[in-house]
């Protein structure tokens, strides 16, 4: 294509998996002191997904998804020029699990890497992912958001372990000439936030010890009150700020495709951008919190009513903290 053309980075098909086994909000009655309607009504969470069997991890959820996305866009995984994996629970602190993952899918022409950010991990490597095929110089990138949060939850803390699943979910982004795509984001970071939200123990500041192990250092940590109120604030704010700057109202867009961490947050982000409930996707109640795979799972879950030429916004909250909001044009 002449180099005065403008690319964008469209995304071209959308992968998933996730796993059998259910864990129900009956099933966390039995397991700490909670229940149905508190778990309901506090987060709209119904059930979730968790990756149960032993010597599984992160890339095990995520490999299915691609294979599946190059399955449904009729390529092989060959062809495939780069993975970027988002993740907070990589397989092992390294290598990264973009490569684990390229190995088992037989990504054998593909780099990659891995981008730790949290609930926003998926924006991030989205807009990364544009990045390089805006560049001209990769023609398949592979975005996967994909978290086992089952592996860093504690099933003692009902304040966690009621939020969190298991799920990946991958997009393909592939250039366009005709202005479809990744159109423009909006990304936001403030280490400050992470006292709220942390795991303590693991990383080169405090290593693994007995002692850290026996403190549950090495699961999820989360003050839920500042975390909530900032993603409200943070999610609804960058939205609308992204509309804005991009001359669209509530009516241009289509569908807001919201991170899935508590449905009061999703409502309040919809209702600030003016946005019915019938243009939000919503289900947080089937898979709980998945992390970096949340909003790519929507898009599996919502494929066949997305059309093409579609606004739809992307947004999220959540570890860092790390926010932001991303506009695309569906491109199929
Ligand atoms: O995706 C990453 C970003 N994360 C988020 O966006 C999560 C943001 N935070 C939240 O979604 C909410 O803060 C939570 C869902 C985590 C908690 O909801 P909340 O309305 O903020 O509840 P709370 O922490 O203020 O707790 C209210 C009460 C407390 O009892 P007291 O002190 O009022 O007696 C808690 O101990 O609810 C109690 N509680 C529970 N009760 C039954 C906390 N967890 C549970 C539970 N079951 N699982």
């Amino acid at each position: 294509m002449p180099h005065t053309q403008k690319i964008t980075a469209a995304i071209t098909g959308v992968g998933a998996y996730f796993p059998e086994t259910k864990l129900t909000n009956a099933d966390l009655e039995k397991m700490v002191d909670t229940n149905d309607e508190w778990i309901r009504s506090r987060t709209g969470i119904e059930e979730r997904r968790i990756l149960s069997e032993p010597g599984k991890g992160t890339s095990d959820l995520a490999a299915p998804a691609i294979l599946q996305l190059c399955e449904r866009r009729g390529i092989s995984p060959e062809e495939i020029d780069c993975i970027i994996c988002a993740t907070v629970t990589p397989d092992m602190v390294f290598p990264a699990t973009a490569n684990i993952i390229s190995h088992k899918i037989g990504a054998k022409n593909a780099w990659g890497f891995d981008v730790e950010a949290a609930c926003s991990g998926f924006l991030y490597s989205l807009t990364v992912g544009a990045s390089l095929i805006e560049s001209r110089r990769y023609k398949k990138v592979v975005v996967v958001g994909a978290d086992k949060m089952s592996a860093i939850v504690d099933y003692t803390d009902r304040t966690t372990c009621i939020l969190f699943g298991d799920a990946a979910a991958a997009v393909l982004l592939e250039p366009n000439t005709e202005g479809y795509g990744v159109l423009d984001s909006l990304l936001k970071s403030d280490g400050s936030g992470s006292a709220y939200l942390h795991m303590k123990a693991g990383g080169s500041l405090k290593p693994a010890s007995a002692e850290t192990v026996a403190a549950k250092e090495h699961f999820v940590f989360q003050d839920g009150q500042p975390v909530f109120k900032a993603a409200v604030k943070g999610m609804a704010d960058v939205s609308a700020e992204l509309l804005e700057r991009n001359n669209l109202t509530g009516d241009d867009i289509a569908w807001l495709v919201p991170h899935q961490a508590n449905k009061r947050i999703i409502d309040a982000t919809a209702n600030r951008m003016g946005l019915s409930p019938d243009k939000v996707m919503i289900n947080i109640h089937r898979y709980g919190n998945t992390t970096a795979a949340t909003i790519p799972l929507c898009l599996w879950d919502w494929k066949h009513d997305l059309n093409k030429g579609d606004n739809i916004v992307l947004a999220a909250f959540g570890g860092g903290f790390t926010w932001g909001a991303t506009l695309v044009k569906w491109a199929y």
